[in-house]
């Protein structure tokens, strides 16, 4: 099947790579691709099962120019990441999470899912096969990229009569490189990235594509990214066009549900019960922009931004700053989370999987 194309162009990569790490400058990494060496591959009629998967050189795939991801968009994406800890152990974040919403979305776009047994093997397999790629503790992650899609050709619209279950690997830095370290976001009041009823609540390629318009506008206005509204009212806030949203005001943290309009974050789940944890009372419910206009502190969370505070935000003419730095709840909630993960702290949660 692929043929294996080595990375040997990536900007990040310099002469010196040796038994445990590859060549990467792990320094320079931003949160774009750097191609490993392997992936996994695994197929499956409709109807049937997967078949046991298998690691195969990173690189190009054949598909036909009718299979329904190309024309139809039939496909789902996950990300998590692999973290390695002062003592070389490599763990997952929550990987049974990941496959447990695979599965939700895949019910949504009529696809077969494979088992969360099987989605956590692949995850691990592609981690270990790729184990140079994991960045050393403290420069990065190997970000994983699961994906299912509709692979078999179809032309009438229907689902796919074959998928394909793909996972690659790219180690990454930070996701929203910019120098202060905080956000400033843009309120869209233009564009709706969600509608009740919709697939704004499963992680379904074709939710993505569309959000690169009006965060491009935003970029061009010099926001660093852009915050949707609610489609029913315009009144509500929702998502980033990568990750969830949170307010602070006193003892209260407050976050969009998950409804069906939004993406439900495995690092959102995460961050609300550390929140409580922490003595915060946590609401799942809608929150208009004028409560937003009136937090003292925002910070967003996902997989790639991880926690991420919020400087500003800015609606039609009205732009209002929020309260950072090392006092804040998200600074506190990101180094307990990220302790965690990069195993300083023991993992009371049982949150982290072992390769
Ligand atoms: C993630 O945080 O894993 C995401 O899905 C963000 C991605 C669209 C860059």
């Amino acid at each position: 099947m692929a043929t294996y194309v080595h990375p040997s162009s990536s900007p990040l990569l310099t002469s010196e790579g040796d038994e445990k790490y590859a060549n990467v400058k792990w320094e320079e990494l931003g949160f774009a691709l750097t191609p490993t060496d392997y992936m996994y591959v695994a197929k499956c009629k409709q109807g049937e099962s997967f078949s046991e998967g298998n690691i195969a050189p990173y690189g190009d795939i054949s598909i036909s120019p009718c299979s329904a991801i190309f024309n139809y968009g039939q496909g789902l994406f996950e990300g998590l990441k692999a973290y390695r800890a002062e003592d070389d152990r490599i763990r997952l974040f929550r990987p049974d999470q990941n496959a447990l919403r695979m599965q939700t979305g895949a019910e949504r776009l009529c696809m077969t899912s494979p088992s969360v047994e099987q989605f956590v093997e692949a995850v691990k397999l592609t981690v270990l096969a790729n184990k140079k790629w994991v960045p050393p503790p403290g420069k990065g992650t190997l970000y994983v990229r699961p994906l299912l899609i509709g692979s078999g050709a179809i032309l009438g619209l229907a689902s796919a009569p074959e998928y394909t279950f793909l996972v690659y690997a790219s180690p990454v830095g930070e996701y929203h490189k910019v120098s202060s370290g905080l956000l400033n976001l843009e309120v869209n009041h233009k564009y709706r990235r969600s509608h009740s009823g919709g697939t704004g609540g499963v992680k379904s390629c074709t939710n993505y594509c569309p959000v690169v318009k009006p965060f491009l506008e935003a970029k061009s206005s010099g926001f660093s990214d852009v915050l949707f509204l609610d489609a029913a009212t315009g009144r509500n806030i929702e998502e980033i066009s990568t990750c969830n949203i949170f307010i602070v005001k006193g003892n209260i943290v407050s976050t969009p549900p998950t409804s069906g309009t939004i993406l439900p974050g495995i690092t959102r789940k995460s961050i609300i019960e550390l929140a409580r944890d922490t003595g915060y009372q946590v609401q799942e419910r809608d929150v208009s922009v004028d409560e937003l206009l009136e937090a003292e502190e925002v910070f967003c969370t996902g997989t790639a931004t991880v926690v991420k505070a919020v400087e500003t935000v800015t609606f039609h003419d009205k732009k209002v700053k929020y309260k950072t730095g090392e006092e804040t709840l998200s600074t506190k909630l990101y180094t307990v989370l990220t302790n965690i993960q990069m195993g300083v702290v023991e993992d009371k949660k049982g949150w982290m999987v072992e390769i």
